[in-house]
């Protein structure tokens, strides 16, 4: 039977595991290795919205995994003049081996899993984003060589967004710690976060510095938010990552972003370009290998 990864609620513990271990050895062995398990087979790769690290990782990974991946315009398709999710997902399983969807609305999403005879794969709704958190989790077992309740990680900024909610499914998957850190008009999905009690929000960002061991944002303006800029740089303003919130902080804690990063604004550039904090870029490589893991074991 098929498999989707649409959220983290579609992954166990041992499944989470599985794709740590192949990708890592995907990292190890790239470019030295004839594992083919895309070999013969067509991956869509529908965009909604704009992208530099997923579309290019996803595009190159298929390719290393011996597949020719099809780059969809989402707003090029029918499906951007009307054509039913549902007409699309039977069309498109006629055609493709797998099917990777970057757009708005997560019930379409959804939607075009529950009718397309073909993995599909989420590469970022407005509610979640589930690729980029494994990629995280990754980097983050990297660095310690665990991932349990040992790792306290804070995000800080949207405690709504696609990155704060499937931070917090990682959490209740893996046990790590997580403080959320963002105004009180904001909070976090306590729906989500329910019988988690691993999970706190704390609204002082000093506070919520205490005894992290990975900090984490994301831009303030989120695809789709943009007519919101003002008044988000406005309540998330005290929820810049800087010297300050790392003052109050383990001197050893470490920098991730999903990117991309607006210095400034979620971040100083003292802590985004000081390699002794940030990790990004060791983050933004995992993308690559961690999709590729994720296609090998649902789609290969
Ligand atoms: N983090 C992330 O998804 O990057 P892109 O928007 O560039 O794909």
């Amino acid at each position: 039977m098929k498999k989707d990864l649409l959220t983290l609620r579609d992954v166990t513990r041992d499944e989470l595991e599985n794709i740590f271990e192949v990708a890592a050895k995907l990292k190890r062995e790239r470019g030295n290795s004839d594992y083919r398990p895309l070999a013969g087979k067509s991956i869509g790769l529908i965009f909604a919205k704009s992208s530099t690290r997923t579309r290019v990782s996803f595009e190159v990974g298929v390719g290393e995994l011996g597949g020719r991946p099809l780059y969809l315009d989402q707003s090029k398709m029918q499906m951007g003049r009307g054509e039913t999710v549902a007409d699309t997902a039977n069309v498109l399983s006629r055609y493709l081996h797998g099917i990777v969807i970057r757009t708005f609305a997560h019930s379409d999403v959804e939607e075009l899993a529950r009718v397309a005879t073909i993995p599909v794969i989420n590469a970022l709704t407005d509610e979640f984003h589930p690729c980029q958190i494994i990629a995280d989790m990754l980097t983050i077992k990297e660095y310690s060589g665990k991932l349990d309740k040992s790792i306290r990680v804070a995000f800080y900024g949207d405690g709504r967004s696609n990155i704060a909610n499937s931070l917090v499914l990682a959490a209740k998957l893996t046990g790590f710690e997580l403080v959320i850190s963002s105004p009180e008009e904001v909070g976090y999905s306590k729906e989500l976060a329910e019988d988690a009690p691993n999970i706190v929000w704390e609204k002082d960002p000093i506070k919520a510095a205490d005894g992290v061991s990975y900090f984490y944002t994301d831009g303030w303006v989120s695809m789709g938010f943009e007519t919101e800029r003002e008044e988000r740089m406005r309540i998330f303003r005290p929820y810049q990552i800087n010297d300050k919130v790392y003052a109050a902080a383990r001197p050893d804690a470490k920098f991730l972003h999903c990117l991309p990063a607006h210095r400034g604004e979620e971040v100083s550039a003292s802590v985004m370009d000081n390699p002794q904090r940030s990790i990004v870029f060791d983050e933004a490589e995992n993308r690559l290998h961690v999709h590729k893991a994720l296609m090998s074991l649902l789609m290969g």
